[in-house]
């Protein structure tokens, strides 16, 4: 087919590769332990803050040692044990355990849990009955592991939880975040159990203690928290998760 413009117009450009191109095939959930005595550097947390691109987020840093810390990681486990005691909520959530078979490239991986390379070749070696029940696994990696080891958590503020274009800006602002953790070679895993028990309480109509708990942390104004996550460095590589292939996610 002819061209409507001549070819001389065009001559072949740089390919230029970002940082953060690159790390989009390496970036992660990172379920495992981290270094918690290995703080984050403050002035990597001032970039961080550097990404907020919207009036509609604002980031709220917690010191794993300070008294909010510790409230956030006790309220977490809490949260944790209230969902795994709920059992529409262990019905729905199980229904993204991919802990056997291969056909699912999405969900929750037993090589993506964080366990140890060599925890993970035996689970993964185990008949599916023999791994146990997942739930009180999560609950135990979120207090020995998950919020135990972790020298840092955030949390991401929205005005209103009913703001849709707030929390697609929080969405946002957690990719750019999860992509420079990457750059920066740190783990971040989100951890949302307050959340999902706030929006369970709210739906089942009940007061709410872990609204409770995480109005308790910062003062945010009027605002509201819709994210959470920690963030280090990782003791050790973890697995990533399975990627569908570029075809299976376009549409014809
Ligand atoms: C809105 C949202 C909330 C999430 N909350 C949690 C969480 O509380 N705990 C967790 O381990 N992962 C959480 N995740 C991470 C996803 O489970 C993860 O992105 C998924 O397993 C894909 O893995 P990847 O990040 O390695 O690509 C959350 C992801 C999103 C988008």
């Amino acid at each position: 087919m002819e061209r409507p413009w001549p070819a001389s117009l065009f001559t072949a450009g740089r390919r230029s590769v970002t940082k953060e191109a690159q790390a989009l095939g390496a970036r992660h959930t990172n379920r495992g332990p981290y270094i918690r005595e290995r703080e984050v550097d403050s002035k990597v947390i001032d970039s961080f803050n550097g990404l907020i691109t919207s009036s509609l987020t604002k980031l709220v840093w917690l010191n794993a040692n300070t008294d909010a810390g510790k409230r956030f990681a006790g309220a977490t486990v809490k949260a944790t044990a209230d969902f795994i005691a709920d059992e529409e909520m262990v019905a729905a959530s199980n229904a993204w355990f991919r802990f056997s078979g291969t056909n699912h490239r999405d969900g929750l991986t037993l090589a993506s849990v964080g366990l140890s390379p060599l925890k993970t070749r035996f689970a993964m070696m185990l008949p599916p009955k023999l791994i146990g029940d997942p739930h009180k696994a999560w609950f135990e990696m979120t207090r020995d592991v998950h919020v135990a080891t972790a020298p840092l958590f955030g949390l991401i503020a929205v005005p209103s939880l009913a703001d849709r274009a707030a929390l697609i800006e929080a969405g946002r602002l957690w990719q750019r975040m999860h992509v420079q953790a990457t750059v920066f070679g740190l783990a971040v895993q989100p951890l949302n159990q307050l959340m999902e028990m706030v929006d369970r309480d709210q739906a089942l109509k009940h007061p709410s203690e872990a609204e409770k708990a995480l109005n308790s942390l910062s003062a945010i104004g009027s605002d509201v928290f819709a994210f959470a996550f920690r963030m280090g460095h990782s003791r050790f590589i973890t697995n990533p998760s399975p990627r569908r292939g570029i075809d299976e996610v376009l549409g014809s």
